[in-house]
């Protein structure tokens, strides 16, 4: 039949190529409007999708008559009763219909002759309605000997039916309340592929010793956020993706990863998992991993053993304090290492540690304990995240091998002026970002590598910018200086004479008492709010044609101190911000509100980590 080989063409494609080549009808994937849940993101990526194809979509008028009142026929034995609000099971379904949605509805109770009827059906989607197990008639099951696709997320159920049909091959539980399997739920079908469990109550009594007996060809199995403490033994060998975060394992049982070496994907994080949990051989025969998620668990080192083949590997919020010499040095694919938020030490990380990893371009250490830029960094490394340390100064040769260096955030240290070396950042020619922001810094620190196109040095004590400071940036396009203790007469308009290429200027916060001059005429976004501006000049912005928005906010701009004809020259601005200034009763109140939304906006900072961190 059509649909079939439809459906299984698209279970074969990558699912990338999914949406391109075919269009969606609601209301027969596992894509409902069901609530919220934590696992939302999977309900997205595993979704398999039942299309058609746009020719297949005209209705044909043979199945127009017995179409049930309130649903949609849109082809021969394709009926669609999603979201009709149904208390009952429609009774006058064609006896031939092979795809039956009735997700959002409000059923509670099937009886076993209104299904058992529909011996040809083929995809059953019930998500999102309020069955209990009680209502589900599990022996109707046992008629339905060409179902291949069965939806039931989101309902009320606490057992999963003892048997289904050996046909399936996709089965969606997630978001019950299930704490039992049963050994025929699951096992003896050879077609099944993908299983969703995740969002139910599973504990580890609740799953039978061999869930998968006979269904050795299972390649999806999602058990995430239940709570099992120990990972199920004999779990299909084909499997790929296998997510098991946000249980309670505390331990990995020795051999229960063994069999898999097909798997690319592994999610065990925000679990119990601690050093004695694993041991040197549990991942080792994973020789497929690609994607392993360790974090938010309780580790206090690198896990031994972690297989070559890995690309990304996820291990931060444990309680790691040490990275020895050769535990990742094998790991030769590694692209991705995130180790941010534990409890790393700068002596903690073996120098040798990174040693070969050719790979490598992006590390995440930021939120630990480092008080100096470690040693030993990974050669290739592009992006190196190590902020919120208490690193507090960055020595010679701290970034003398790193020469493919894109980005690198040193934001929240304790760096101070005089213990930057001013050759630190020779090397590093390929710099495209440099965060400094939030440290200790009185002046803006000479030897400044010069290719950088994002310049950010917020929230220190900068008095003064250190002389040629900003010298040879040419390619600099954004400058942030806010939040210092700048004085106007501590930027000369020297100060901007090679920035060519400068669009963003940011000095806002500090104690300017004059728009800065000689800016260069590429400016296109000038921030200067919460400063002691108290008059601006006619010829204010004669270098700075092409000026698009200017933010004077809470200064001291009083009324005839700000000469209009200024801004009458900038062609392109569009946008001109003076609030705050002209009335000095009401701006001390305003000062108070621009602190308070500073803070907002550094929690939002933070906020926005702690995001990257779940993710
Ligand atoms: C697996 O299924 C076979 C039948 O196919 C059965 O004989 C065997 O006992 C089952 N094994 C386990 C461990 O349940
Ligand atoms: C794991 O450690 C044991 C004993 O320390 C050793 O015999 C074994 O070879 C190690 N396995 C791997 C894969 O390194
Ligand atoms: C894991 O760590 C958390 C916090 O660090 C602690 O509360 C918990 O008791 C630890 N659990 C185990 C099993 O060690
Ligand atoms: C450095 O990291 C912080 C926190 O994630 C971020 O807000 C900031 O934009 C980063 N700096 C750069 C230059 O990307």
């Amino acid at each position: 039949m059509a649909w079939s080989w439809a459906l299984l063409l698209l279970l074969l494609l990558p699912p990338q190529l999914g949406p391109v080549l075919a269009l969606r009808t609601p209301g027969f994937g596992r894509s409902g409007n069901h609530e919220q849940s934590p696992e939302e993101n999977e309900f997205i990526e595993e979704e398999p999708v039942l299309v058609l194809s746009p020719e297949e979509q005209v209705p044909g008028p043979a199945t127009a008559a017995d179409c049930p009142r309130e649903c949609a026929c849109s082809q021969e034995g394709v009926v669609d009763c999603g979201g009709i609000d149904l208390r009952e099971f429609p009774g006058d379904l064609p006896e031939r219909t092979n795809h039956l949605s009735l997700q959002n509805n409000q059923l509670e109770k099937i009886y076993p002759e209104e299904l058992s009827r529909l011996h040809g059906l083929e995809t059953l989607n019930l998500q999102n309605n309020r069955l209990t197990s009680r209502g589900l008639p599990e022996e109707a099951f046992e008629h339905l000997t060409n179902l291949n696709y069965l939806y039931l997320a989101n309902n009320k159920l606490t057992l999963a039916p003892r048997f289904l049909p050996n046909t399936l091959i996709s089965v969606d539980f997630a978001a019950n309340y299930l704490t039992k399997i049963y050994g025929l739920t699951f096992g003896q079908k050879p077609n099944l592929r993908s299983v969703y469990l995740h969002n139910n109550k599973l504990a580890d009594a609740g799953l039978p010793d061999h869930m998968f007996n006979g269904s050795s060809n299972v390649e999806i199995l999602i058990l995430s956020s239940n709570f099992l403490r120990h990972v199920p033994k004999h779990l299909p060998p084909a499997l790929y993706k296998l997510h098991l975060k946000n249980n309670k394992l505390e331990k990995i049982p020795p051999g229960a990863f063994s069999e898999l070496s097909s798997l690319r994907e592994l999610y065990l994080q925000n679990n119990f998992l601690t050093d004695e949990g694993l041991d040197n051989e549990t991942f080792w025969k994973l020789s497929s991993l690609e994607y392993l998620d360790l974090s938010s668990n309780n580790l206090s080192r690198v896990p031994r053993g972690l297989p070559r083949s890995l690309v990304l590997l996820h291990l931060e919020k444990n309680a790691i304090h040490s990275v020895d010499a050769d535990v990742l040095t094998p790991i030769r694919s590694l692209e991705y290492l995130l180790l941010h938020s534990n409890q790393l030490r700068a002596r903690g990380i073996h120098p040798q540690a990174f040693q070969g990893l050719k790979k490598l371009h992006t590390m995440h250490l930021y939120n630990n304990a480092l008080e100096r830029v470690p040693s030993g960094l990974p050669r290739r490394v592009r992006t190196l995240m190590i902020l919120h340390n208490q690193i507090s100064g960055i020595g010679r040769d701290d970034f003398a091998t790193t020469y493919f260096l894109e980005e690198l955030n040193l934001s929240y240290n304790r760096i101070t002026s005089p213990q930057v070396h001013r050759d630190a950042f020779r090397k590093l020619r390929q710099l495209r970002s440099l965060d400094l922001s939030g440290n200790r810094l009185h002046t803006l620190p000479p030897g400044l590598p010069r290719n950088v196109h994002v310049l950010k040095v917020k929230r220190n004590e900068l008095v003064a910018l250190a002389r040629g400071a900003l010298a040879g940036m040419a390619q600099l396009r954004e400058l942030y200086l806010t939040g210092n203790r700048l004085r106007s007469r501590a930027l000369g308009p020297r100060a901007w004479a090679d920035l060519a290429h400068l669009q963003l200027l940011d000095i806002a916060g500090n104690q300017l008492t004059e728009i800065p001059s000689g800016l260069p005429e590429s400016l296109e976004y000038l921030y200067l709010q919460n400063n002691k501006i108290s008059s601006v000049s006619a010829h204010a912005f004669d270098s700075t044609p092409n000026l698009k928005g200017i933010f004077l906010r809470f200064n001291k701009l009083a009324v005839g101190s700000v000469v209009e004809s200024a801004f009458q020259r900038l062609k392109h601005l569009h946008v001109l911000d003076i609030e705050g200034n002209f009335e000095f009763g009401a701006a001390s109140k305003d000062r108070g509100r621009l602190k308070e939304e500073e803070e907002e906006e550094e929690e939002e900072e933070e906020e926005g980590m702690e995001e990257e961190d779940k993710r």
